[in-house]
């Protein structure tokens, strides 16, 4: 048998088995010493996979929820929606599309610092009006 199925199929399946889990929660606080040993391998192997998991989808350990876009612009709404006429737009216009602004919904320079912080590579959106 190849040595990964061996481990898969034999090894792995056989060592869990012969962990010491209690079937029921007092179980747990009648265990001993070697068998919370026994515990801290398996433990630590699952600990550390979450722990790189949650630095795979969080990788700068930032203490907001994952996958938030918007960090502060009027967090009392239910949708950030803005808008702009065209005729107030003289030459150009410069929109945030990063939603670091301090001037939202307008760039004011914040996303070179957050590229810098992130890695990332945001920029804003530049409208220009050709007839001004
Ligand atoms: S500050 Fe957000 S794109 Fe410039």
């Amino acid at each position: 048998m190849e040595p990964f199925a061996h481990l898969v199929k034999k090894s792995v399946p056989n060592y869990l088995a012969a962990l010491p889990i209690p079937d029921s929660i007092g179980g747990w606080f009648r265990l001993g010493v070697r068998d919370w040993l026994a515990l801290l391998p398996p433990t630590a192997l699952l600990v550390g996979f979450g722990y790189m998991s949650y630095r795979a989808f969080c990788p700068h350990g930032r203490p907001v929820p994952c996958g938030r876009v918007n960090l502060k612009v009027r967090k009392d709404v239910a949708k950030v929606v803005d808008t702009v006429d065209i005729e107030d737009i003289s030459e150009k216009a410069v929109f945030c599309r990063c939603w670091r602004s301090e001037n939202w919904p307008y760039c004011d320079g914040t996303h070179g610092r957050h590229n810098n912080e992130h890695g990332d590579n945001v920029g804003p959106l530049v409208i220009t009006n050709k007839k001004a």
